[in-house]
């Protein structure tokens, strides 16, 4: 068994465990683990700080669409790396909380409970509830790759939940209720809308939510590129639907969050140093767990976005979410 002390100190030492009684996915290049009994796949093969053959990162990228999650474990990459490997899942996005970005390439967001000279060295605390990276765009996020730096002693791991499960098992009647809803959607948390609140969306600046729109998805949204059906972004930053009472939304959005986010839709991913982390927006939510304030946490993350609009969806309701909802 991998003891997580024993990873903090030697990225890329560690044997690779398969959860007991699960085959090894074998793949033509690269064998593939299960990360558990529901879905995600991790591989020690993988290399990021030498370039993948497009033959091997096209594999890569299978598995990534079929099994949600992709762990490429034991990497030690730079910043430029990190952004290369990136740039092949697709066209990064900064994130609007500009003051945590890498000094080296704007791309990265560092997300860390670490201070030097008092003051925090990344974004504390991020995403402690179940979301969907950049659902608050109308072009929304198609990956998030976490690359991790330092791994606390006790917890930081990484919920998510499989969206397109949880569609495929619910009722045929909701299923035909939901077909045409569209959800409205801004930056934060609607479960917790409180700024000091550890489990609120990070703070925005006044002129950072002056840049975020009032948009909207489908709630039974396909998938861009396999067109498989999740629920989308029911959780998070949905604060409405178009058409709808703000009550009754808020009933069938929390219905369908408490639904799709049930342990038996869950997989918990634990770090060890180096880890690359990739995972597919469309197909499922995620929630960081909170952690001891003063145990070391840090990784670096890259959300590329999908390649286009949904047509079905297309409508920003208001320009900006600070003009929508004045202090
Ligand atoms: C995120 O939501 O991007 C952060 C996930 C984590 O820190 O575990």
């Amino acid at each position: 068994m991998v003891h997580r002390e024993d990873s903090a100190t030697t990225p890329g030492s560690r044997v690779a465990t398969v959860p007991e009684g699960l085959a090894p996915i074998i793949s033509a290049m690269t064998a593939l683990q299960p990360l558990g009994s529901l879905f995600g796949v991790e591989t020690w093969d993988v290399d990021l700080s030498r370039a993948l053959s497009a033959d091997r990162f096209a594999e890569l990228e299978r598995a990534f669409y079929e099994h949600h999650v992709l762990a490429l474990r034991g990497q030690e990459i730079s910043a430029a790396q990190f952004v290369a490997f990136a740039r092949r899942l697709g066209p990064p996005q900064p994130h609007v909380i500009d003051q945590f970005h890498h000094p080296e390439d704007p791309n990265i967001l560092i997300l860390s409970n670490v201070r030097e000279n008092g003051r925090p060295t990344g974004l504390q605390d991020a995403g402690s509830y179940f979301h969907t990276d950049y659902s608050y765009l109308a072009v929304p996020a198609r990956a998030t790759t976490l690359y991790s730096r330092v791994v606390p002693k006790v917890g930081g791991d990484t919920l998510f939940a499989d969206q397109q499960a949880a569609y495929d098992d619910l009722p045929e009647a909701m299923k035909k209720r939901i077909e045409p809803l569209l959800g409205i959607h801004h930056y934060g948390n609607r479960h917790d809308v409180r700024d000091a609140s550890r489990t609120a969306a990070s703070a925005l600046s006044d002129e950072q939510k002056a840049r975020m729109p009032v948009i909207t998805h489908r709630i039974a949204r396909p998938h861009p590129v396999t067109g498989r059906k999740a629920l989308y972004a029911v959780s998070g930053s949905s604060f409405g639907i178009v058409g709808m009472p703000e009550d009754e939304a808020r009933d069938l959005l929390d219905e369908l969050a408490a639904y799709s986010t049930q342990p038996k839709y869950q997989l918990r991913f634990r770090y060890g140093v180096g880890d690359v982390v990739v995972w597919d927006n469309a197909a499922l939510l995620h929630s960081a767990t909170l952690i001891d304030p003063d145990d070391a946490r840090t990784l670096w993350r890259i959300t590329v976005l999908e390649e286009s609009r949904d047509a079905v969806a297309a409508d920003v309701l208001a320009p900006s979410f600070a003009t929508s909802h004045p202090a």
